[in-house]
């Protein structure tokens, strides 16, 4: 009998450590399935296959990063953050309206000189029309009303379009200024649909 409850005891015991080993990849053999993949790769993709100094923290402590560590990837991704040279982080809500619904771009079969888009509707809802969206990231609607067209909300919003990292570190949210997927006036664009007061996001 006392065998019998040990048994049990241990088997509750082990039940979360053997959970926890599932849940964690061997992280040498899923660094080695990427290689293999992008093994033709050259110039700027070859690089790309490689873990910058963040993520291979993020990839070290998945979602317990701790504090120390945290600070210093919001330090040293915040410090790659470009804003614009002008000042002005508000463009044109139309043409943000189309770079968030496109998922062309950086794809092996797009044809050379496709315009690469920003596919927000992927993880978020944005304005009230598009009724196909993912919900991996929170939803983005109303946001400039609720932040009540706050410029200096609207240049964070800029930086975190630019480099999710600098505001979230670790975050699954691509760095799209920083991986140069959009430019400049394309995250701009960006954030006059979520800020400009006529965007359908704001309506
Ligand atoms: C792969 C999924 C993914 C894609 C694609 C994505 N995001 Fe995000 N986004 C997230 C997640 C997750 C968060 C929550 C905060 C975090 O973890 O960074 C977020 C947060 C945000 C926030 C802050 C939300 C808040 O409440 O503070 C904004 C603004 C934002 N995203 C805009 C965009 C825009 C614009 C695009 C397209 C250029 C985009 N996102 C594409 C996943 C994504």
């Amino acid at each position: 009998m006392r065998m019998m409850r040990l048994l049990a005891a241990t088997a509750v015991f082990a039940l979360p450590a053997i959970a926890f080993a599932e849940d964690r990849a061997d992280m040498a053999k899923v660094d080695k399935v990427y290689a293999d993949m992008f093994r033709d790769a050259k110039g700027e993709w070859a690089k790309r296959v490689e873990l910058d100094e963040t993520q291979k923290i993020c990839s070290q402590y998945y979602n317990d990063l701790p504090q120390a560590e945290f600070e210093k990837v919001l330090a040293r991704e915040k410090a790659n953050v470009v804003m614009p040279a002008d000042g002005k982080v508000m463009g044109n809500w139309k043409s943000g309206e189309k770079i968030a619904q496109s998922g062309f771009g950086l794809r092996f079969n797009d044809k050379p000189g496709t315009i690469n888009g920003g596919n927000c509707y992927a993880c978020h809802q944005i304005s009230k029309t598009e009724l196909s969206f993912g919900t991996l990231g929170p939803s983005l609607l109303e946001y400039g009303k609720i932040r009540k067209y706050d410029p200096e909300e609207a240049k964070r919003t800029y930086a975190q379009i630019y480099n999710s990292n600098a505001v979230q570190p670790c975050s699954t949210m691509p760095r799209f200024g920083h991986n140069k997927v959009l430019d400049e006036q394309q995250i701009k664009d960006l954030v006059a649909l979520l800020f400009d007061p006529e965007s359908p996001v704001n309506k």
